[in-house]
C-alpha cells in the first residue's frame, strides 16, 4: 500500500466509522483488514459475491481417519489423489452452493490476499504464448481460490489469533490438513481446446472494465499433510487438469478433472547431467497421457520451448506453474521474514525457480526437502509449505510498516508490543491527534 493510499484509508474509516474523527486503534484496524479482500465491489450484474469465511476453528479435535490414508500414495498415486478429491467433492454442500464457503463450518480461506470481489480469485502465474496450447496467445491470465480443511484452518487461525501480530511460529500444520485450489484461466475453448465443456465463473478481473470475464476451470490442486511423508517433506502436493480429450464436451464433468502429478519429494539430485542420461524424478508420479501431450505437442522444440515437462527435469508441477519450478520446491519457500522487505529484497532472496542455466548447487539448493519447521532461509521463520500465509503475513507487514510511517497516527519504531505493553501503547496512541490526510490516493 503506497503512502496516500494509507491516508485515504485512514480518512474513509474515519468518516464512515465516526460522526466525529476518533482515531482507531492498530489492534482494530488490523481486525478490520483481516475481514477485508478486496478495494471493489462486484458489478451489480455478478452471478454471485464473494464472502470470505475466516472463522477459524479455535481447538483441534481429534483427527478421523481420512480415506486416502488407506492408500500408499507411493504405489497408487492416482487412487490417492481421486479420494483426496471424492472427499472434497462428498461435501455437497460446498459443491452445490458452487464453492460459497462463507456460511459454511468446514471450509475456510487465507486472510489478507488481495481478491477479485465476485468468487474470492487471486492473480496467479500469466501463461506464455503456447504455454497451455500451440498457438495460445501471450499472457493469458489465471486466477484462483483455495481453501483449507478444518484442521489447516486451525493452523491458519493460530497465526492469525491476533490480527495485529501473526505468530508465524505457529505455522505448523497437524497431520490431516489439507488445502485445495481452483484455478481458473480467461483462455477460451477455441484458444485451448481440451478446455471445452469445463466450468465456467465470472469474474472481476478487468477492474476498470466495469465488466466480468467468463473464466474456465483450468488445475485443481491439492496440498495434504501426510506423516508418510515425514522423512522427505511432511507434504503431498498434486494437481489435476480439466481435460476433454475430444475437444468437444459441452457439459462439465467433474470426471474430466484427471490426475496429472503428485509429489511428496522435490528429487534434490535431479540435475542436468543425469537428466540427460535419462534419470527421472523419483519422488513424484506424472500421468504419461498428460506428460506426453506436453512432450509431444505443446512444449516442443519447434513450439520454442527448452524444455517439455511441466516441471523442472520433470518434477510435478501444473500446466499454468513456472516450468523451471515445481510445486514442493515452490511451496519449501513458504517463510516470514519478520519485518516487511522491499519487493526487490524478495525476488532477490526468494526467487520463484533457479535461474536460467543455474549451477548443480544452485539446483540442488531450490530442490532441498525440508521439513515443515526448516526454513529456506535460515533466519527466517518456517510456514510450513503455506504460500498463501507467506503472501498474507508479507501483505500484513507492507501494510504496518506503511503506518508506522504515518507518525502522528500511529508511531512504531520497534516491532509491534505485546499483551499489556501494547494496551498501554495503544492508549498513548489514542491519545496523539489523528492524522489529516493532505492528498487522496487509491486505497489498495
Ligand atoms: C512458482 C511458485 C509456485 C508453484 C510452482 C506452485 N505454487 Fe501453489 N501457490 C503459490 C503461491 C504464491 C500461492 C499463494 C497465493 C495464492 O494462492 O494466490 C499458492 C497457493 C497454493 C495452494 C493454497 C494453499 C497454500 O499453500 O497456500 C495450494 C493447495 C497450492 N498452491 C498447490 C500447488 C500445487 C499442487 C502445485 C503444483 C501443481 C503448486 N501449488 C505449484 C505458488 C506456487
Amino acid at each position: 500500500m503506497n503512502f496516500p493510499g494509507v491516508l485515504a484509508y485512514v480518512l474513509a474509516f474515519l468518516m464512515v466509522n465516526s460522526n466525529v474523527a476518533v482515531a482507531q486503534t492498530f489492534p482494530q484496524l488490523a481486525e478490520q483488514k483481516l475481514h477485508e479482500f478486496s478495494s471493489v465491489e462486484a458489478p451489480s450484474d455478478s452471478e454471485t459475491v464473494f464472502e470470505l469465511n475466516v472463522e477459524f476453528p479455535a481447538t483441534l479435535g481429534p483427527k478421523p481417519f481420512y480415506p486416502w490414508e488407506a492408500i500408499d500414495f507411493t504405489e497408487d498415486p492416482e487412487e490417492y489423489m481421486n479420494a483426496v478429491k471424492a472427499y472434497i467433492l462428498a461435501d455437497t454442500d460446498l459443491v452445490n452452493r458452487d464453492f460459497a464457503v462463507a456460511d459454511s463450518k468446514r471450509w475456510f480461506h487465507a486472510p489478507w490476499l488481495r481478491r477479485e470481489p465476485v468468487h474470492g480469485l487471486t492473480l496467479e502465474r500469466r501463461s506464455r504464448v503456447g504455454e497451455l496450447w500451440p498457438g495460445q496467445p501471450d499472457r493469458i491470465q489465471n486466477w484462483a481460490v483455495s481453501f483449507y480443511n478444518d484442521r489447516g484452518a486451525y493452523t491458519v487461525g493460530q497465526v492469525w489469533e491476533d490480527p495485529a501480530a501473526p505468530n508465524t511460529e505457529a505455522a505448523r500444520f497437524p497431520i490431516g490438513a489439507l488445502g485445495f485450489k481452483l484455478l481458473f484461466t480467461e483462455a477460451t475453448d477455441e484458444q485451448v481446446p481440451y478446455l471445452s465443456g469445463s466450468k465456467t465463473w465470472e469474474a472481476y478481473i478487468d477492474q476498470t472494465s466495469g465488466q466480468n470475464t467468463e473464466m474456465r476451470l483450468l488445475q485443481f490442486d491439492i496440498a495434504v499433510r501426510d506423516s508418510r511423508a515425514d522423512a522427505l517433506t511432511g507434504w503431498v502436493f498434486g494437481t489435476f487438469m480439466y481435460f476433454d480429450k475430444t475437444h468437444q464436451e459441452t457439459d462439465f464433468s467433474w470426471d474430466n478433472v484427471i490426475p496429472v502429478t503428485l509429489a511428496w519429494g522435490s528429487d534434490p539430485d535431479l540435475l542436468q547431467l543425469n537428466y540427460n542420461a535419462g534419470a527421472t524424478p523419483q519422488e513424484s508420479w506424472t500421468n504419461d497421457e498428460i506428460g506426453n501431450l506436453f512432450a509431444e505437442v505443446i512444449r516442443t522444440k519447434e513450439n520454442g520451448f527448452d524444455s517439455p515437462h511441466l516441471g523442472l527435469f520433470g518434477r510435478a508441477n501444473g500446466p499454468v506453474d513456472n516450468p523451471r519450478s515445481s510445486c514442493v520446491a515452490c511451496h519449501g519457500r513458504a517463510i516470514d521474514l519478520g519485518e516487511a522487505r522491499s519487493d526487490e529484497y524478495w525476488k532477490e532472496v526468494l526467487p520463484f525457480a533457479p535461474s536460467v542455466g543455474a549451477s548443480d548447487f544452485e539446483i540442488q539448493w531450490f530442490f532441498r526437502n525440508l521439513s515443515p519447521d526448516e526454513p529456506f532461509l535460515h533466519e527466517a521463520v518456517s510456514l510450513d509449505y503455506s504460500l498463501q500465509l507467506q503472501v498474507g503475513v508479507r501483505r500484513f507487514r507492507n501494510w504496518q510498516d506503511s503506518l508506522t510511517s504515518l507518525g502522528a497516527f500511529i508511531s512504531y519504531n520497534a516491532a509491534v508490543p505485546k499483551g499489556d505493553e501494547l494496551q498501554e501503547y495503544l492508549d498513548r496512541v489514542n491519545q496523539v491527534e489523528p492524522f489529516i490526510p493532505e492528498r487522496g490516493g487509491a486505497v489498495e
